[in-house]
């Protein structure tokens, strides 16, 4: 990642630290910005009790599970991809983010989007597909289908962590993670490389 890039991220991350935009900060223990590089950006919904530990996004089981869809696209942090989510702090006892506090920390988020400019954007789950997107539908519905705004592809998939409630799910992520490596080699990288599609 390009110095400058490094040092917006740094500069926004500051920022970040400092928010009180929403009653969120009050009640966790620190804030977890975002981490990886520049490539796919993928969007969560919030922290949970281990990313608050840690401040690092998607550590826990979900974490480990993304982390292995992630590779099977041939992505991976440390490389080709940037992991975030809609709101930075911890909702108390993993609630969902009301509409207040996600609208509150969009700034942020949009914010990443113009330091990292990718072109490729995953939404995991309703959370990041309403906040994202303002989208009307489900996120059953609206999984596997495309939407451009703005330049970027948005692709909606379900959130690991519904995979791991229901794992009859993973066939049609596999989907979606098959259509995001055809879009990525399109509009990205020709050669980009991936271990199983
Ligand atoms: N779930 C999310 O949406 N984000 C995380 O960082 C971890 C779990």
């Amino acid at each position: 990642m390009s110095q400058e890039i490094m040092a917006q991220l740094e500069e926004l991350e500051k920022e970040v630290l400092t928010c009180r935009r929403c009653g969120l900060r009050a009640g966790c223990q620190q804030v977890v910005f975002g981490e990886g590089r520049p490539g796919l950006f993928v969007i969560g919904e919030g922290p949970g009790a281990d990313e608050d530990r840690l401040g690092r996004p998607f550590v826990g089981a979900a974490g480990q599970l993304l982390d292995k869809i992630l590779a099977a696209g041939g992505f991976d942090r440390k490389t080709n991809a940037y992991i975030a989510n809609v709101v930075k702090c911890r909702p108390p006892a993993n609630r969902i983010p009301t509409a207040q506090e996600c609208a509150a920390c969009l700034p942020h988020l949009k914010a990443q989007l113009e330091i990292l400019k990718p072109k490729i954007v995953l939404l995991l789950g309703a959370t990041a597909l309403h906040a994202v997107l303002q989208s009307p539908l489900g996120i059953t519905r609206a999984r596997g289908i495309w939407q451009e705004q703005d330049g970027i592809y948005f692709l909606p998939t379900f959130h690991p962590a519904a995979l791991l409630r229901d794992p009859r799910r993973k066939v049609e992520v596999w989907q979606d993670i098959q259509n995001l490596v055809a879009k990525y080699r399109e509009v990205v990288d020709p050669g980009h490389t991936s271990p199983f599609c």
